[in-house]
């Protein structure tokens, strides 16, 4: 796992020497990080919504605008088609899951992040992940995808949504990568597929015991 350590920077290196989720979170929240663009129009820095305990990590794309204004991850429209999907295989987003994003900060007008935010965004997704130790990792959307797992290169969703794999990254981590539920909002008709997709990551957790 990637350990970023500056000489002249302690903030940087208390979060990244956390030895607790909580406390992590906390510098985080409390760091003021300006590292790329994006804390330029944020209001607040957005790390998770759930339960850290979890054994299950969702990550999306980055925060919105809701998500900017309250401080918390997917709690707008696609926040709540979220809850309803993890709802249907009977997973509660505040206790059974924690919920991520690729960047911690909103990007303007609600662009995806590029090349230069993600780089300066994932050592800490990456701490955050050391820190949560999940099983199972739900990629949600192409973004997520793209960043979390650079060796897909290039990728159709349409082959990839509903697929169970492994990372050499992340050696004790299985993934499945969904559809994002904002993309299901857009496009009613995935719904179909989407529940398929859901059905089989539900098999598996029941299936490894993981719930
Ligand atoms: N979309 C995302 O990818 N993340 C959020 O937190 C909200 C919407």
């Amino acid at each position: 796992m990637s350990m970023q350590f500056d000489l002249f920077n302690e903030t940087e290196n208390d979060i990244f020497a956390a030895k607790d989720y909580h406390s992590f979170k906390d510098l985080v929240k409390r760091s003021n990080c300006a590292k790329c663009e994006l804390h330029r129009g944020r209001r607040n820095i957005v790390i998770d919504r759930g339960d850290p305990s979890s054994r299950i990590m969702c990550i999306g794309e980055a925060p919105g605008e809701n998500e900017d204004i309250k401080g918390s991850a997917f709690v707008g429209r696609a926040g709540k088609l979220l809850d309803d999907i993890m709802k249907s295989i009977d997973l509660d987003t505040e206790q059974d899951v924690l919920i991520a994003n690729i960047v911690k900060c909103k990007p303007p007008g609600n662009r995806a992040p590029v090349r230069d935010e993600v780089s300066a965004c994932m050592p800490y997704l990456q701490k955050q992940i050391d820190l949560i130790q999940p099983q199972v990792i739900v990629l949600l959307g192409a973004v997520a995808l793209k960043h979390m797992i650079p060796e897909k290169g290039d990728f159709a969703m349409a082959e990839e949504a509903g697929k169970l794999f492994q990372s050499n990254q992340y050696p004790s981590v299985h993934f499945m990568v969904l559809y994002h539920p904002a993309y299901l909002l857009y496009d009613p008709r995935k719904k179909k597929d989407m529940w398929e997709h859901v059905k089989r990551l539900d098999q598996f957790l029941k299936e490894t015991n993981i719930v």
